[in-house]
């Protein structure tokens, strides 16, 4: 069984952090998210994966490397010229996936732990096809809707049905074996000119192959929006062991669910778990609340900060407010100025969100 990854597409909903980051290498809880996929793979047992790469594949390729890191595995990289689609993805694999039955992931989603033993068992179940993974969501129609027969097979599939035939979406796991390459080739792109994978698995229901699903019962998160990205980090704090490294002062109260890495300072500061600071990390005169991950070489000073996403060598210094809610790129710079005019001097990237409170303003 081999594992294939997708890590290719824009990333434009994560606008501008996916400027000049891959939207996979964001991190959650310290963590890229591509990362998080490679060990879910490897997790079952799967050493060959490939990743399929776009116009972002030099990063990867850089943070990747051959997989060694991640132990025994060992990684093909897969360049897709432009994002045509999951299938279109599928289909420039073959030369990798050859004949072996294959479990696929999107680079970009994050789901709650224990489906090594469903990937495992596709693999020795070789009277299935497919295995499709379907979780119940409450708004079915922004996502690929299942429609499940009598003896529990998929029997259509529908995207962003305005009237919803059910509650089971498709999650970005997928497993198949060779004959899905019938079907990425018989089907024709769809109106945004996208092959599409639910076009092919329908195409495997039609002509009579066997499609399963697999219903996840823990959650599964898309992190293709900045509120998703905070949901994935704040579901996955909540589930890593903390360990507490770095050095804090006796001046600081750090609880029981943080995670301070070996190098990271904690200096007259209150840090509320469940929160993740990473590497060579300074927390001065601060206050780091619940779901906030802080990642390496930052410098925090005289501010708050929650349920937040910040990213490497980021500097906030002696912001008024609370920061809430609120992702920060790398080498951000935030601090108080030191001269009149008193007026905010904003330099933002293309595409930056800032949202004031609004009784500061008058
Ligand atoms: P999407 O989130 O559907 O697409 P995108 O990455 O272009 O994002 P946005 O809508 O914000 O512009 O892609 C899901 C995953 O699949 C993601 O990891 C990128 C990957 N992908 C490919 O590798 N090749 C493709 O042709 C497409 C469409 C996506």
């Amino acid at each position: 069984m081999k594992g294939l990854i997708l890590s290719g597409g824009k990333g434009t909903r994560l606008y501008p952090l996916t400027y000049t980051r891959a939207k996979q290498l964001i991190p959650v809880a310290n963590k890229p998210v591509l990362f998080r996929v490679i060990e879910a793979i490897r997790d079952a047992g799967i050493r060959e994966i490939g990743i399929v790469i776009g116009d972002t594949g030099p990063e990867i390729r850089e943070a990747v490397g051959d997989g060694s890191q991640f132990g025994e595995v060992k990684i093909t990289y897969i360049p897709q010229e432009s994002p045509d689609g999951l299938a279109h993805a599928v289909k420039i694999s073959q030369h990798f996936l050859g004949e072996d039955r294959f479990v696929m992931f999107l680079g970009d989603n994050v789901i709650q732990g224990g489906i090594s033993d469903l990937i495992r068992d596709f693999e020795h179940n070789t009277a299935w096809n497919s295995q499709i993974v379907l979780t119940e969501v409450e708004h079915p129609q922004h996502y690929g809707v299942a429609v499940l027969d009598d003896s529990g097979r998929i029997q259509q599939l529908v995207e962003k049905p305005q009237v919803p035939p059910s509650k089971l979406a498709l999650v970005g796991i997928y497993m198949f074996d060779k004959h899905v390459f019938e079907a990425v080739n018989a089907i024709k792109p769809s109106w945004r000119h996208e092959l599409e994978i639910t076009d092919a698995i329908q195409w495997l229901v039609t002509n009579g192959y066997h499609v399963y699903p697999y219903v996840h019962q823990g959650w599964w998160i898309d992190t293709g929006k900045p509120r998703d990205m905070l949901d994935a980090n704040s579901r996955v704090l909540e589930e890593i062991r903390p360990q507490i490294l770095g050095k804090v002062d006796e001046q600081s109260e750090v609880d029981a669910r943080v995670t301070v890495a070996a190098t990271a300072e904690i200096i007259n500061s209150v840090v509320r778990g469940p929160a993740i600071i990473g590497e060579y990390t300074v927390i001065k005169n601060s206050y780091v609340g619940p779901f906030t991950s802080i990642y390496h070489h930052a410098y925090i000073e005289n501010c708050e900060i929650e349920r937040s996403i910040i990213l490497e060598n980021a500097r906030i210094c002696n912001v008024p407010n609370r920061l809430q809610d609120s992702l920060i790129g790398r080498n951000v710079d935030v601090d108080v100025a030191d001269k009149r005019p008193r007026a905010l001097k904003l330099n933002l990237g293309d595409y930056s969100k800032v949202r004031l409170a609004p009784w500061e303003i008058k």
